[in-house]
């Protein structure tokens, strides 16, 4: 087979790869010494994810080191607010806090800058140059809904319960500030593509909050409408759609927002997977974070019965992200037993 083929882009088109493709979520970050060299040497997170000499230098760190299958772009969801105007700052220990939408007059007062995230592009040109030609470059946004949730409660301990309180007694205040994140993150997302993006995935970390009408007002329903407009203009772009922890809402959310495949939290069970979801779509992910940490036999046993059920329609990858304990190691001797799996 053409060695310049991306495993990654075979199976997000429905084709057999030349082996099961693997990424994680979160592989550049806390767990490994060289990120952790640069982060202490660096003001602020944000910092790093606006400085692109810096974030290029870590997207690519994981991929010098493991050799995955795709990069993940080094950045953040909650750049897409910062650009829209919003104060953000992340607080040692405390993870993202941000000055809190009030009312209707401060979402009308919401303006996407796109000079405010232009690191971000100059990161993805730059990464897109240096990759090996195997390797695939990820873009990603959050979904409305998840962007939205800490733009309301401003915060991420919260339980999200001032969102929730929108969900039930202001859903036209929500569904308009839902809108100006569909805008927005139209641009972020296509920017990306146009520096360099081969793969998109929207995160949508807390879609376990909905259920029911709400899941469908506030979930599939933006999503589908920024897969549409993605498609329109860039048709040959896969999307991945991660709603985390959505339960029975992920069979209405792979039939219906149009993504080129699913990502599954370590929740989602195998066969009903296999059985409900990949009859519809590529899969991606569902190990648990956990026991990369826990690595061993463990490990191995859990990864090689996700890929002998899900076979080469999928792409190996986390319920969620990689966590800061983990040693490294582990992850080598995961991506190398993923990557010599004979399907
Ligand atoms: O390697 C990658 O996956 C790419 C980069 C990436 C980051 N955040 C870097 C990051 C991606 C894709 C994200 C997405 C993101 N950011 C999500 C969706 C995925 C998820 O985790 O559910 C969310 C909800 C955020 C918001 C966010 N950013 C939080 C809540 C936090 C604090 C919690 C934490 O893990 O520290 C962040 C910080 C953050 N984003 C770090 C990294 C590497 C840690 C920064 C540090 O302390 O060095």
């Amino acid at each position: 087979m053409n060695n310049f083929r991306k495993p990654i882009l075979d199976v997000l088109r429905g084709q057999t790869p030349e082996h099961i493709p693997v990424w994680l979520m979160r592989q550049a970050g806390r767990y490994l010494p060289e990120y952790r060299e640069i982060r202490a040497k660096s003001k602020n997170f944000l910092n790093m994810c606006l400085d692109s000499d810096l974030a290029t230098k870590i997207t690519l760190q994981p991929i010098r080191r493991f050799d995955m299958d795709a990069a993940i772009l080094f950045a953040d969801i909650l750049l897409v607010p910062m650009a829209l105007g919003v104060p953000l700052e992340f607080c040692e220990g405390e993870g993202p806090v941000l000055k809190k939408l009030e009312d209707e007059k401060s979402i009308d007062a919401l303006f996407y800058e796109s000079e405010k995230v232009s690191a971000v592009f100059e990161t993805v040109r730059r990464v897109a140059s240096s990759l090996p030609k195997k390797t695939a470059l990820i873009g990603f946004c959050g979904a409305p809904w998840t962007v939205a949730c800490y733009m309301v409660d401003g915060k991420g301990k919260t339980n999200f319960t001032r969102t929730q309180t929108w969900v039930k007694e202001k859903p036209e205040l929500l569904q308009k500030l839902i809108t100006r994140l569909l805008d927005a993150s139209e641009m972020y997302l296509g920017a990306q593509i146009e520096a360099g993006a081969e793969v998109l995935q929207i995160f949508d970390s807390w879609a376990g909050l909905l259920s029911g009408t709400a899941f469908a007002r506030f979930v599939i329903e933006p999503t589908q409408e920024l897969v549409a407009r993605m498609k329109k203009k860039y048709p040959q772009v896969p999307i991945i759609g991660f709603p985390r922890e959505a339960r029975e809402g992920y069979v209405p959310y792979v039939r219906q927002t149009g993504v080129d495949a699913l990502s599954l939290d370590s929740s989602v069970e195998l066969n009903f997977a296999k059985r409900e979801l990949q009859s519809v779509k590529p899969l991606q992910g569902n190990l648990d974070p956990a026991l990369l940490v826990q690595g061993g036999s463990e490990m191995i046993k859990t990864m090689e019965n996700i890929l002998s059920t899900l076979g080469p329609l999928h792409i190996a990858n986390l319920g969620h992200g990689v966590v800061p304990e983990t040693p490294p190691e582990h992850v080598t001797e995961l991506v190398r037993f993923i990557q010599n799996f004979r399907i």
